[in-house]
């Protein structure tokens, strides 16, 4: 198939920078696809950090305005891997130039920020996706597929948790480099929308629509300095969260997330119980699905963990021979090996804004709950 070279232009360089160059870099050696990417300029703040990872990367350039990156004619689409704070106006710029985005999540610092960015992409008719790469995760994947083909039958229970426990030093400052998800105004809020979004995310994509949802959260260390003033201030992220939902079908849902869960750094499971079987996932262990299926003869009946990896599971003809597993870098693999294929046909990629606006809803229901103490309906999007 000849390719259509497609020009990157990656805004930020930190972690999700590195994985999604790497994803643009390996796409290609792997899937067929319609569009070859092409690392055609990475923006950050100062001229020598870009240019160091231009030179690590393969990037032809740099820009260190995001603004000017937009407005050159030789970029097709915006990659966004900035802090949370920066996507709306980074986004609804890049829709307005025409450019395709692929943004990180969460889509925005809340639902009145989203409706813009989902206005602004769907006006300009650009192609646009949100990195909820565990939707990628083959197991995940095959999760999906298993749901859908009715084997789980009715479904009654979905439980979620995303443990981590980096922040528990109440010496760890707030806010600047590598800090800012402590930091209330650059990442809107703590666990809800940094790791709640993603299990929110897989059990929309999963379980369908949440209509309402009660919660709590806590900050348990109420000041730190901040990298940016050098003052002690107030924290106003939520350091943990947990709700409870009634979800569209009758389900009732459970969810749960801190980073103050010592000795656990990003144990994202999911369980979910149905009439006929039951499934779970773990990312610690993130190419198996345990599966255990009622139908099955009761002399052999029990948890079966099935190894995702033969050719006929999602994504893996792609990849090795059967027994042979991939990792957490091919989730992004996988999503610009879609977004590539689906941009050619004129079909959309999901989680598109509109989805990953549905999760906001979410989230800010959640934290909409959590400060009044009260049941609270997600409104529809
Ligand atoms: N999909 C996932 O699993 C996943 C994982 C981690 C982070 N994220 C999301 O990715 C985004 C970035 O997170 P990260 O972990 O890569 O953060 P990071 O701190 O490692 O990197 C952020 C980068 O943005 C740069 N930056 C900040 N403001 C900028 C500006 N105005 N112009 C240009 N560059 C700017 C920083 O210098 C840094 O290079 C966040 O929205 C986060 O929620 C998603």
């Amino acid at each position: 198939m000849s390719k259509k070279p497609l020009n990157i232009g990656l805004v930020g360089y930190g972690f999700m920078g590195r994985t999604h160059s790497n994803a643009y870099k390996r796409v290609g050696d792997f899937f067929d696809l319609p569009y070859a990417p092409v690392l055609k300029a990475v923006c950050g703040r100062t001229a020598d950090g870009a240019k160091a990872f231009a030179a690590n990367w393969g990037y032809e350039s740099i820009e260190t305005d995001w603004r000017k990156l937009i407005e050159r004619k030789d970029i097709d689409a915006i990659d966004i891997c900035t802090p949370n704070n920066t996507h709306a106006e980074i986004a609804i710029a890049a829709a307005a130039a025409g450019k395709m985005i692929l943004c990180e999540k969460p889509l925005a610092m809340n639902l009145v920020e989203g409706h813009a960015m989902v206005d602004a992409v769907e006006k300009a008719g650009v192609a646009n996706t949100v990195w909820y790469n565990y939707r990628r995760v083959p197991a995940v994947s095959l999760a999906k597929e298993l749901i859908a083909a009715g084997r789980l039958g009715k479904v009654f229970h979905y439980r979620a948790q995303f443990l981590q426990d980096w922040t528990i030093s109440a010496d760890l400052p707030q806010g600047g480099t590598g800090l800012w998800r402590l930091d209330a105004a650059a990442a809107g809020s703590g666990v809800t929308g940094d790791l709640l979004a993603h299990c929110i995310d897989t059990a929309l994509w999963l379980n369908g629509d949440i209509e309402t949802v009660s919660a709590m959260t806590e900050t348990f260390v109420k000041e730190r300095k901040h990298s940016l003033t050098g003052k002690v201030e107030p924290v106003k992220i939520d350091d943990a969260c947990a709700f409870l939902c009634r979800f569209e079908n009758g389900s009732l849902g459970l969810f749960e997330s801190t980073r103050y869960a010592r000795g656990h750094k990003a144990l994202y499971t999911f369980e979910v119980n149905g009439e006929k079987a039951s499934l779970k996932w773990d990312l610690h262990d993130l190419h198996r699905l345990q599966y255990f299926d009622y139908a099955d003869d009761s002399l052999i009946r029990g948890w079966k963990s099935i190894h995702v990896t033969d050719g006929d599971m999602p994504y893996m003809k792609h990849w090795w021979v059967p027994g042979l597993q991939i990792g957490y870098e091919h989730t992004f693999v996988h999503q610009v090996a879609d977004f590539l294929t689906n941009t050619a046909k004129g079909a959309p990629t999901s989680p598109t804004f509109r989805d990953a606006l549905a999760t906001q809803a979410v989230c800010d229901a959640v934290l909409d709950s959590a400060d009044h103490h009260k049941w609270e309906a997600v409104v529809p999007v």
